[in-house]
């Protein structure tokens, strides 16, 4: 009896002290040895047919060997558990010298950038901003400018109409007559209008069917064209630097009369214009178009020719980006090629 005591003591010794790492192999071990049917239990079950005098002394060594497999579990088991303590400490290991993952952060599109500084410029000049729908009516996109139907000039903005009454906006003017008949007839304005305009282009480097114009609008006693020149002559100053110059040649819109395109001197040779990419030797590239409002565009919108004037321009907001940045593709603006972005 004793000496199966001290085999299974040292058999569970040795089970025990080969276990690696696993807790429920330590469990397994002590089920087989200690359990309700593990082999000491059996061993206790046999002290029955000791002597009486060999009982209690049995019994004390089978408690002791009990007692003694208990603790090497014991401390197998803690040995166990600070071991996977320690193995799940290095793994999870955070390196708090290593550099953090940047974040990139959204900025403003360079079309945005470039309409915020326009809207920035005329609005300390005292303008206020307005807006119309790009869904617009043939009325106030043509005929309350003075296009009335089948004329000529309808060509040279090739539409798109959803209905015979019903088009996309081809420019941002039609806000000219909006902004004149929500107003008290001959009330001073000073507005511009930002926004989308849709033309049947292709989309190429110089062409989208959907861009955005600025449209300014001023009215009141005795506006001139000296007034026109100077505003556009500061703005693009403001716009492009001290030094910008405007020139003006005369041209034709029926909604004004005189009527003119603006070309301001290349921000990016100053004007020197040989071997410029950007305004192709020119040492000129043209921004807008802009006149006097015609009588018959005051009078179409309740405003009287004989008692207040005004002047209006119209301007591409791709086509200012393009010269702020010396950008060369219209389409570069609508691709979302990030690598472009980034660099505004
Ligand atoms: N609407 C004109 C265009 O799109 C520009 C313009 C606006 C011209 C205002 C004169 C006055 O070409």
């Amino acid at each position: 009896m004793e000496n199966k005591i001290a085999e299974l003591k040292s058999a569970a010794s040795d089970a025990i002290k080969k276990v690696a790492n696993d807790l429920k192999e330590l469990d397994n071990i002590r089920v087989k040895f200690l359990g309700k049917k593990g082999e000491l239990t059996n061993l206790l079950r046999g002290m029955s047919q000791l002597s009486a005098e060999d009982r209690p002394r049995i019994g004390k060594i089978v408690n002791d060997a009990r007692a003694e497999i208990e603790k090497l579990i014991a401390e197998k088991n803690s040995e166990l558990k600070a071991k996977a303590l320690q193995d799940k400490l290095a793994s999870e290991k955070i390196d708090v010298t290593l550099p953090g993952r940047k974040i990139q952060r959204g900025h403003l599109h360079p079309l945005t950038l470039t309409l915020n500084r326009v809207k920035e410029i005329f609005i300390n000049m005292g303008y206020t901003v307005e807006e119309g729908p790009e869904v617009e009516t043939d009325f106030y996109n043509f005929e309350a400018l003075n296009l009335p139907k089948d004329h000529p000039a309808r060509d040279s903005q090739d539409s798109f109409y959803i209905t015979e009454e019903i088009l996309l906006r081809t420019q941002t003017s039609p806000v000219q007559a909006r902004t004149m008949q929500k107003n008290i007839p001959n009330a001073p304005i000073k507005m511009i209008a930002p926004g989308r305009v849709y033309r049947r282009d292709d989309f190429d480097a110089a062409h989208s069917p959907m861009f955005h114009q600025v449209e300014g609008l001023v009215i009141d006693e005795k506006i001139t064209f000296g007034d026109l020149i100077g505003t556009l002559d500061f703005f693009c100053k403001q716009m492009f630097g001290e030094s910008t110059k405007i020139r003006l040649r005369p041209s034709f819109f029926p909604f004004t009369e005189p009527s003119a395109e603006v070309d301001v001197s290349c921000p990016i040779c100053h004007g020197h214009g040989s071997g410029c990419k950007v305004c192709h030797d020119s040492g000129w590239l043209e921004i807008l178009g802009c006149g006097e409002v015609h009588p018959d565009v005051l009078k179409m919108s309740g405003y009287d020719p004989s008692k207040v004037s005004g002047f209006a321009f119209g301007m591409g907001v791709e086509r200012l980006c393009m010269i702020k940045y010396a950008i060369d593709d219209l389409r570069l603006f609508f691709e979302n090629d990030m690598r472009f972005l980034n660099q505004f």
